[in-house]
């Protein structure tokens, strides 16, 4: 199949980029690199062994701009990443994350069914289960009351995907809910480039340990978990790109609305993933016990089985895959991409 792939250039798009084609498919990037930076598909396409990765430096909000897209290429099916990501600063500024995740979703949808491509696959995200009801999370779970305006438009543009597909039975739309992605390609040519202080666990681990950050900051040790800190399911960004390709397949057997958990059914706290990180790297990674962060709830992780029954996809690589692939991407590459 030929994809666009929006966001394509950033953390998870770039990754999604090597499956898609180890699989035969070919791929379209747009992106406004608001995020991200040309060099990742560079490195793509060195890893894949083509001269280029075809890309437009395009924003989804940019009508005008997708539409040379769609007249230039035929595109089988969409890979929605195109988005801003930062809980905080989605507090901060709740407009900017609506306008651009949600305005930019819009536009996209409206484009894409001019012209006819009505596939698509949406990057959602563990966090529109809200404090989830149940554990571990199946999609079974109601959603739940998102706690920053980033998990809202999420949860919105599931809705609004859902609508359209009930409306017009030519749309099949898959929303896969990640949960925590970490790792890099083995390669530590990609890997997560955040910019400023990192909102997440892994890439502060990982600036810790290279020496551009002094100590980890724990953010609370009093929750209801085995050691009392936080307990999430991270996936090593490898698995969740294939499971990009799996979904692809259930497009193509049209699908209509389908919802996936993308994790692995695993709960580690942040104490194990230091402690993995130190054991399997040898390196050292200072942390000390900080209050808890607001809008954090104790344990995530997923029952991850109707992605493997209907998906046939399941995540393989294991915890100690992740703290060695995301050492290896940051001890290669300090400051992430060059400018
Ligand atoms: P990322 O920031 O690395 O990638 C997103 C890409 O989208 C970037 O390249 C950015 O430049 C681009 N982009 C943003 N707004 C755009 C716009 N208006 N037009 C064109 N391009 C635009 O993030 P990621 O970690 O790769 O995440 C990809 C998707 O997965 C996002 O939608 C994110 O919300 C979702 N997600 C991420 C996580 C995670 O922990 N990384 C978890 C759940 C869901
Ligand atoms: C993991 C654990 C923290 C940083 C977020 C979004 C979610 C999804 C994935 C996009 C928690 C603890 C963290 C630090 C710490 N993103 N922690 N010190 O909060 O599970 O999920 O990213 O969709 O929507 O909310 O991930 O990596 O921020 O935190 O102790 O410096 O690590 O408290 O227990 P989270 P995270």
């Amino acid at each position: 199949m030929n994809i666009l792939v929006t966001g394509g250039a950033g953390f998870i798009g770039s990754h999604t980029l090597i499956e898609l084609y180890k699989a035969g498919h070919t791929a379209v990037v747009a992106d406004n690199f608001s995020n991200s930076n040309p060099e990742s598909l560079r490195r793509v396409a060195g890893i894949i062994g083509i001269p280029e990765v075809p890309f437009s430096h395009v924003d989804i909000r940019d009508r005008e701009g997708l539409e040379k897209i769609f007249a230039a290429h035929r595109f089988d099916a969409c890979i929605h990443f195109a988005g801003l990501k930062a809980v905080g600063e989605s507090v901060e500024k709740p407009w900017e994350y609506y306008e651009n995740n949600i305005g930019g979703t819009l536009t996209l949808l409206d484009v894409m069914r001019r012209h006819g491509c009505k596939n698509i696959i949406f990057s959602s995200s563990a966090t529109v289960y809200g404090d989830p009801a149940e554990i571990p999370i199946t999609e079974r779970c109601p959603k739940g009351r998102c706690t920053n305006p980033y998990g809202w438009t999420k949860s919105m543009i599931e809705q609004v995907l859902t609508d359209l597909q009930k409306a017009d039975a030519e749309w099949n739309v898959i929303l896969l809910r990640y949960f925590n992605p970490v790792g890099a390609h083995p390669s530590g040519r990609i890997g997560e480039n955040p910019g400023g202080i990192p909102n997440n666990l892994m890439p502060y681990i990982t600036q810790v340990a290279v020496g551009k950050r002094k100590e980890l900051g724990v953010f609370g040790n009093d929750y209801p978990t085995p050691d009392g800190t936080g307990v999430r399911d991270y996936i090593h960004v490898c698995d969740l790109a294939a499971g990009h390709v799996a979904a692809l397949q259930a497009i193509g057997r049209r699908c209509g609305v389908g919802v996936y958990n993308m994790g692995t059914g695993h709960g580690y706290s942040v104490l194990d993933m230091v402690k993995a990180f130190v054991r399997v790297n040898g390196v050292d990674v200072p942390y000390s016990i900080k209050p808890r962060r607001a809008g954090d709830i104790a344990t995530c992780y997923c029952n991850p089985t109707k992605a493997k029954a209907e998906l046939g996809w399941e995540a393989r690589r294991s915890i100690d895959d992740m703290v060695r692939d995301s050492w290896n991407w940051q001890r290669h590459n300090p400051d992430g991409y060059p400018e």
